[in-house]
């Protein structure tokens, strides 16, 4: 079969990178003023602009034409019409129904679903409106006001962030916690702050197997009986939202307490279904409705545009040449908006999980990069960190910068200065600073010239670092459904053109299964016990370390 790397599109564009070597970004604006107009465009509420990348027409023509040839389009419908394009797990991938609206007809590998996603948001909207209305209460007849999430990776970091995102519209008086790491300090910690009488416990496991959970679920009931409560009062206060009804009835949650979604849901794809009922009861379901009619907004951009005025597939196009013609292996997600600080955290998830894979669909090596390793912060707080190496460092860093023209609270000039600060970094990013302009700075500072020689190498900045910028009006419900609707879609389209299975994660269960067999070997306290030997030494090693030092001391 031939290989990605060796059709004339890919070879095309590996020439145009060796053409375009010889300019900087700063040439290319200052040849051509008019590239940020061209390089920019709105959807769904947002404006991207990506003219901060060493592209030009000819390399996004070639670029779109590599997406031609990878067959883009056609994967996008064979997504959308249900087909089953998860082909090593033989699922359909189809978090595009969980948001389509009442009149949606979507099917998944042939089977209607759009009237059973349209029921299970009316039972979340039921649910949600009795806990708020005070219907739906506690054991002691207390209203619920307190939402404990218990989940990991798909089933925490998407409605844990949506929640945090959207601060300005929490209902007044309620709070939610998110509790995902088996380190017993998360559930401990977020135990000690809640009141059982007032608690609900999520238990959010699209497989309902995963040990991380389960550990905290049971554990959250021990701590809940242990409050004074009976068996007969834990269906006041867990419910469960998984695909396995058999699963959560054995862990003793009646299936009425549960919020069913579907094996075409993909874990981290999965916060606008059941998973977002986290979301629901802190900003209400109206809210979480908006959540899913921006998505949907993004989804019907994403389906009907040309490639070559689609935001999604354009992100994911300059994506592809900075990764595979620009050699950048690291890609920074910087929000200005203190809202979106576990955004990295989810994109992490989305993107590292769907496209680090070193196999294609074809189960063959790849020969081109894959995924780049994402990361990010919100800024400013980034600038005073890490962005010195996004700056100066020897590796050329991407990063999508994101804020909102108008803030929730417009406190004094906070806000422009943020916006100040978000528009300076890309500029900066971009342009540089050459070694004749720092020269002439420090001169006109009065340095001396011995003093000018010896710090100008350390003030240049090389520039060409490539950025794209996401504005939004502001972050309401519909715009932050839209840009996580943009990433998904920009996963996809980088998943199709590299000829990997976005929507697989066998990565994850390698460490999975060597925990299972060496949690024998360090539970208890450790004492008398033989050492290690099923392991390579250093683990052995370790094994034998940590039994010694969690023996009881005499
Ligand atoms: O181990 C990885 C993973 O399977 C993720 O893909 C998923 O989001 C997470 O674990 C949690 O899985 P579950 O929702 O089944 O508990």
């Amino acid at each position: 079969m031939t290989k990605i790397v060796d059709i004339p599109e890919w070879r095309t564009l590996q020439k145009n990178a060796g053409a375009i070597g010889g300019s900087t970004m700063r040439d290319l604006f200052e040849r051509d003023p008019d590239r940020s107009r061209r390089f920019a465009l709105s959807a769904a509420g947002l404006f991207l602009d990506f003219s901060k990348n060493k592209i030009s027409d000819e390399i996004l023509k070639n670029l779109l034409a590599l997406a031609t040839a990878r067959g883009l389009e056609a994967r996008r419908d064979a997504m959308f019409a249900g087909e089953k394009i998860n082909e090593t797990e033989d699922r359909a991938v189809l978090h595009v129904a969980l948001r389509a609206g009442a009149d949606a007809n979507y099917t998944a590998a042939g089977a209607p679903v759009s009237a059973l996603v349209n029921d299970e948001l009316a039972r979340m909207k039921r649910f949600a409106d009795a806990v708020h209305g005070g219907k739906l209460t506690g054991r002691t007849g207390k209203a619920l006001t307190t939402v404990v999430n218990i989940g990991i990776g798909g089933s925490d970091l998407g409605p844990l962030m949506v929640v945090e995102a959207l601060r300005p519209y929490w209902i007044d008086g309620r709070r939610s916690y998110f509790v995902s790491n088996v380190d017993g300090q998360h559930l401990a910690d977020t135990l000690a702050a809640v009141d059982p009488e007032t608690t609900l416990f999520i238990i959010a496991s699209k497989t309902f197997t995963t040990q991380e959970t389960l550990a905290n679920a049971h554990s959250a009931k021990d701590w809940f009986l242990k409050a004074g409560a009976s068996e007969a009062d834990v269906a006041k206060h867990f419910i469960a939202l998984s695909t396995n009804e058999k699963a959560v009835t054995e862990f003793g949650i009646d299936p009425q307490n549960m919020f069913r979604f579907w094996d075409w849901v993909g874990g981290r794809y999965s916060l606008w279904s059941a998973i977002g009922l986290s979301i629901a009861l802190q900003v209400g379901f109206a809210d979480f409705e908006k959540l899913l009619a921006g998505a949907r907004a993004m989804d019907t951009h994403f389906k009907t545009a040309p490639l070559s005025e689609n935001m999604p597939a354009l992100l994911a196009l300059v994506g592809v040449w900075n990764r595979n013609f620009q050699n950048i292996r690291a890609h920074a997600v910087l929000p200005y908006d203190q809202h979106l600080h576990r955004l990295p955290a989810y994109l992490q998830q989305a993107d590292m999980e769907s496209n680090g894979k070193r196999v294609g669909s074809d189960g063959a090596p790849v020969a081109h990069e894959t995924g780049p390793v994402l990361f990010g912060e919100p800024g400013t707080n980034g600038q005073h960190a890490f962005y010195q190496l996004l700056h100066q460092g020897t590796d050329i860093v991407s990063a999508d910068f994101i804020a909102a023209a108008n803030n929730a609270v417009e406190l004094g000039d906070h806000h422009q200065l943020l916006l100040a600060n978000f528009l300076a970094q890309t500029e900066a990013l971009m342009r540089g600073k050459n070694e004749p302009e720092v020269r002439a700075e420090l001169a006109a500072d009065g340095m001396t010239p011995a003093d000018v020689d010896r710090l100008a190498p350390h003030k240049v900045f090389p520039g060409g670092r490539p950025t794209n910028s996401i504005l939004m009006e502001r972050l309401t419900p519909q715009t932050l459904g839209a840009l996580l609707a943009l990433y998904e879609h920009k996963i996809f389209c980088q998943g199709v053109i590299w000829g990997v299975n976005s929507f697989d994660q066998w990565g994850v269960e390698l460490g999975k299964a060597l925990a299972t067999s060496i949690l024998p070997e360090i539970a208890g306290a450790g004492e008398g016990r033989p050492a290690a030997t099923a392991h390579d030494s250093s683990t052995n090693g370790l094994i034998d370390w940590i039994n010694a030092a969690r023996a009881p001391k005499s």
